[in-house]
């Protein structure tokens, strides 16, 4: 085994390092700089085991396409697991494995998983290096696509160990399980499909990762660490780590407030980061697009930060009308995976252009065509790009003090019952809104009540605990009594949905940058101004306090759009009583004394 310098005086770290290439026994231990020549270098490989194929330099510089094994092409939720002590503290919201088994089971698995590869050690910071809001974490993998996807996800490398010092890190290990022995030769994307361990320990903060090559099953600094085990230390240290975006929202000729937003996966993130004002005069500014960490300032002032580097966003769907910002920032400097190739070299997926292409090279890597009856693209395909390529991103995205928060938004895709836009009475009937949130499962048209699933925060997959706990440390940092809040500088907290729909199934408002408009309302009720009218759920707007100008939108719409409609809303409570009663004791009695409220006043 041959070892390359260590860059780091940290002994413990070095010594972990030496610990698990033990366990491991791959050929080499190579530790990742961060460099662009490091990058190219790892494409390069990647190139040659047929991970990657270069994309026409001509048409999209700098880019790769990478397809993946179909046994392995997105999260796997089933396979993911929260290793506490107690099974109770990791809550109905998640898959439970006693840790002393479930370290035995992967020890297993992982001694010489690594033979016949290359060990990277990737060292990365979630956050601006040396922000006190970020966090640092070291990566073992032995995929060099994931140690060169993690350079454009987060600050990896030489940097990051330096922020590290003699300091603590999250420990990371991740093996794709494919050794390379008894004859087997390298494949494009190694993985043990059917054996997958998303493995997390939150008492220790170690992630233990198995058999997966993709997304966040992978790039652990994302959902496992940024979510998963942050959630966990953010409830220890008093902040939040959650699934919003962050963008900062600047009217004509007025201040820029900063908003957070969480909507579960595949319902607009990106496209709202990235959002192109419909309203003349406004910008919309890009932060983050998935992740916010939030910790109150030495004034009682709720700043975020986004912990990633990199956008690791939903391909199909994306295009020049939904998301020309994202268009634009995918034009070089990326990796694609699973979306299908041009013959001229170039990516392609469902959407991207009106009329798609008449001969593609599809995800599998077989000849697709318009006649085809399977996508060309992998639904889940994404693209990995940098952030600060994106035309919209903020100068301030990387301020390591982060940036104030004004307002949070919840989110989530409901065809009936949740009106365009509900601001919470005060902050704990904003816990209890969140803890409400619910999207339909699928996009059908006009679903019912009973399609729905509970999503509370859009954290059901992320949360790295029991989700009643969960609810109990909003509700304490929101308590400025006994917390680092401020009252009056606590963020106003609202409920939007972009998705209800008509009888005939249709979408009743036009979103993407329309959503401006529900943005320049939160704006006007963050300054006192703005009508609303109290109903049981929170406080809507009248109709005419949201400015729909130069929208094709009669009263009727608008009504509709903003209803409470009691008799849905009491078949909603009984789901709510559901969900709520699978937290047992557990669940914060405030909020069961709020859905009492709410029924109540539904009657009354
Ligand atoms: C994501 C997700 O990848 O939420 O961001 O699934
Ligand atoms: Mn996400």
């Amino acid at each position: 085994m041959t070892t390359i310098v260590e860059p780091t005086t940290n002994t413990r770290l070095l010594a972990w390092v030496s610990e698990w290439a033990e366990i491991f026994q791959p050929n080499d231990i190579y530790w990742c700089d961060g460099s662009a020549e490091e990058y190219d270098r790892l494409a390069g490989l990647l190139v040659e085991t047929g991970t990657f194929t270069k994309l026409n330099e001509a048409k999209r510089p700098n880019s790769y396409l990478a397809l993946s094994d179909p046994a392995d092409t997105a999260r796997v939720e089933e396979r993911t697991f929260i290793c506490s002590t107690d099974e109770a503290d990791a809550g109905p919201n998640n898959n439970w494995r006693e840790p002393t088994a479930m370290k035995a089971e992967l020890l297993e698995l992982f001694t010489g998983s690594m033979r016949g590869r290359t060990m990277y050690v990737v060292p990365f910071s979630m956050g601006p290096l040396g922000s006190p809001i970020a966090h640092i974490g070291v990566q073992l993998t032995d995929s060099a696509y994931v140690a060169a996807s993690m350079r454009t996800m987060t600050r990896m490398g030489a940097g990051a160990l330096n922020a590290l010092g003699d300091g603590d890190w999250v420990p990371c290990l991740h093996s794709v399980g494919y050794p390379l022995v008894d004859g087997r030769t390298e494949v494009p994307w190694p993985c043990d499909g059917d054996n997958k361990f998303i493995s997390h320990f939150p008492e220790t903060k170690e992630i233990w990762s198995y058999g997966s090559g993709y997304g966040g099953n992978a790039l652990l600094g994302k959902k496992c660490f940024a979510l998963r085990i942050a959630s966990t230390m953010a409830r220890r240290d008093g902040w939040l780590a959650e699934h919003m975006l962050i963008i900062g929202v600047t009217p004509p000729k007025g201040e820029k407030r900063y908003i957070a937003a969480a909507f579960p996966s595949a319902c607009g993130k990106t496209n709202m980061a990235m959002m192109i004002p419909s309203l003349p005069g406004w910008k919309v500014e890009t932060i983050g697009d998935d992740i916010a960490w939030m910790k109150f300032g030495p004034d009682g002032e709720l700043r975020a930060i986004n912990p990633e580097a990199g956008f690791f966003g939903v391909a199909p769907g994306t295009s020049d009308q939904t998301n020309p910002n994202a268009m634009e920032t995918l034009s070089g400097n990326c990796v694609f995976t699973n979306v299908a190739k041009t013959e001229d070299g170039d990516v392609w997926w469902e959407d991207m252009t009106p009329d798609a292409p008449a001969r593609l090279t599809d995800w599998r890597g077989e000849t697709w065509t318009p006649e085809s009856d399977t996508p060309a693209s992998h639904p889940n395909a994404r693209f990995t790009a940098p952030v600060d390529q994106c035309p919209s991103v903020a100068p301030e995205w990387e301020d390591p003090a982060g940036v104030p928060i004004s307002a949070i938004l919840f989110g989530g895709r409901r065809a009936t019952n949740v009106p365009l836009v509900t601001e919470a009475k005060d902050w704990n009937h904003g816990v209890f809104l969140g803890s409400i949130m619910s999207s339909e499962k699928t996009a059908a048209a006009a679903g019912t009540v009973g399609d729905v699933r509970f999503d509370p925060f859009a954290m059901l997959p992320f949360c790295g605990y029991n989700m009643a706990d969960y609810f109990q440390h909003w509700l304490n940092l929101g308590d400025s009594s006994n917390g680092a809040a401020s009252a009056a500088k606590l963020p106003k907290l609202f409920w939007v949905n972009w998705f209800r729909r008509d009888e005939d199934g249709s979408f009743m408002w036009p979103g993407f940058g329309e959503n401006a408009r529900i943005l320049k309302y939160v704006l006007e009720r963050l300054a006192g101004n703005g009508d609303v009218i109290e109903t049981a759920i929170g406080n809507i707007p009248t109709a005419d306090s949201i400015d729909i100008g130069g929208l094709d939108l009669d009263d009727e719409t608008m009504n509709k759009l903003l209803a409470v409609d009691s008799e849905s809303w009491q078949q909603e409570v009984a789901l709510i009583r559901e969900h709520f009663a699978t937290f047992g004791d557990r669940l914060p009695a405030s909020l069961a004394q709020q859905l009492d409220q709410l029924e109540q006043q539904l009657v009354a």
